[in-house]
């Protein structure tokens, strides 16, 4: 009988993205039986899969290899509570099919005895003949060995080492990897989770389990009530998946509508050189009150200069949801920009407290399982940069693409990035820019975007000063993109 997994564990297993298996069955390609796929299917689909790729068997070799010891556990394997939970429960599964098949075989030996003893007193019966012959002939096919089929276990091998989380209602599904609370994976994949201290206090990543085990990873404070207990309520934060698949019924936010606004004092950890121009901050929030936002939003800095005004200025955020606790902005020079001023002053160094005001803004991914293209302007690459990062954790688009503009011939100031994702990433490509007038320079993009994407329904996020984004969205829409498909920010 065939092994059937899920479209997200065989895009794990083959190595290749999600949304690349979606547009095969939105194609027709890859045919679903319930939502699963057979191993069969995928290997006749992807014959030359080769496993190095997905990263699963160079796992396996890494973990036989004891130099590699102590950090390939850590990193990869989940905790040894968890580990001996799930190789129980799949021990388990194994006797119980062992303890099957021995019936079954006992029993096919059991109808061939018969099968002969009828043959030894009606010698020549065609119906006991026939039924003998059948016996023996299935009986040899079911014992020859045949070739293992990696596929199969590969899947066995990935659901010790990694559960696969599904979520209701909306269906999504996450990974937990080593010893990642389920909050932790779940914003890692990219999903828009309710929480807040993330450490056990305030209950609000409060979720039920509707099927699988989970196992507590810390201690925690908020106190579920005895109702809550048994209809099978934890806390995110403080939970793990002890078995192989979980089920959890929780409440995901649907858009920045559902993002409180919050007010936390960070302190800047670090302050780096990009460009002569360009510096990339990074404000550290304390551990206990994180920034819950979305990818592509912006907060309103704040910083207290003795004796004077305070400056705030709103910055879009530009790194990943996943990591609350370290938030990262690309700040350019400008003589209008107080607070840009006093960080190039040097008045803003590692250590100052900064004040974090929001988050705000409705630039963020719209969903959906069109390519995704990006364009941005300068600085607008920072929002672009966190919508790039959120759509490759959510891995649902069949493609990425980033045009980026520098207005500055020192402005790709992240260009090690782009080539990170494009070396890392079959679906990703980018091409950067130069061109001092943003127009110019949005127009250029047009052209590229034209020959590139032409005849592809896509989804378009524009990032960049007004003339960038009114040239590019007045090009698309008469190229015939429905507005509805493009999303802009202006900065
Ligand atoms: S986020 Fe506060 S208890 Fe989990």
């Amino acid at each position: 009988m065939s092994h059937q997994v899920s479209v997200w564990r065989a895009a794990q297993l083959l190595g290749v993205a999600r949304g690349v298996l979606q547009q095969q069955v939105r194609d027709g390609t890859l045919v679903l039986n319930d939502g699963w796929v057979s191993t069969d299917v995928l290997l006749r689909l992807y014959p030359d899969a080769r496993l190095e790729e997905s990263g699963m068997l160079e796992r396996v070799v890494k973990i036989r290899d004891e130099a590699f010891g102590k950090r390939v556990r850590e990193r990869l394997l989940p905790s040894q509570e968890v580990l001996a939970q799930r190789l129980f429960a799949q021990s388990q599964e194994l006797a119980d099919v062992r303890r099957h098949l021995q019936r079954y075989h006992a029993l096919v030996i059991r109808l061939q005895k018969e099968a002969r003893q009828q043959l030894a007193q009606q010698p020549g019966a065609a119906n006991w003949l026939a039924l003998e012959q059948q016996i023996t002939q299935g009986l040899a096919q079911a014992l020859a060995t045949d070739s293992v089929n990696m596929l199969e276990v590969m899947d066995d091998m990935l659901k010790v080492m990694t559960a696969q989380v599904t979520v209701r209602p909306s269906g999504h599904e996450f990974a937990v990897e080593g010893r990642a609370n389920l909050l932790q994976a779940g914003l890692h994949s990219g999903l828009k989770l309710n929480y807040g201290c993330g450490n056990g206090s305030c209950g609000m990543c409060k979720v039920r389990v509707i099927s699988g085990e989970v196992a507590k990873t810390q201690h925690f404070d908020y106190t579920l009530s005895e109702t809550e207990k048994s209809q099978g309520y934890v806390l995110m934060c403080c939970h793990t998946a002890a078995s192989s698949e979980l089920t959890l019924e929780l409440l995901e936010a649907s858009g920045p509508q559902d993002i409180p606004e919050q007010h936390i004092s960070t302190r800047v950890r670090a302050l780096t050189v990009l460009a002569p121009d360009t510096r990339l901050l990074h404000l550290q929030t304390p551990r206990t009150h994180r920034l819950r936002f979305l990818a592509g939003q912006s907060v309103q800095l704040g910083w207290t200069m003795p004796g004077q005004d305070d400056v705030h200025v709103i910055y879009p955020i530009a790194s990943c949801p996943c990591d609350d606790h370290n938030l990262l902005f690309f700040v350019s020079r400008d003589e209008a920009d107080g607070f840009a001023r006093c960080l190039f002053d040097g008045d803003i160094q590692p250590g100052t407290i900064v004040t974090v005001l929001g988050p705000t803004g409705e630039f963020v991914l719209a969903g959906g399982h069109r390519p995704l293209v990006f364009a941005a302007c300068d600085g607008g690459f920072g929002p672009v940069k966190s919508l790039i990062e959120q759509a490759l954790s959510l891995d649902d688009a069949p493609s990425l693409s980033l045009f980026w503009l520098a207005t500055r011939s020192d402005g790709h100031f992240f260009s090690n990035q782009c080539r990170a994702w494009s070396e890392a990433l079959d679906q990703f490509e980018y091409e950067l820019v130069t061109q001092a007038d943003a127009s110019l320079g949005a127009w250029q993009i047009a052209q590229a975007m034209r020959a590139d994407l032409f005849g592809i329904d896509c989804d378009f996020y524009l990032a960049g000063p007004a003339d960038f984004i009114r040239t590019l969205h007045e090009d698309l829409r008469s190229s015939g993109v429905a507005a509805a498909q493009i999303f802009t920010l202006v900065l």
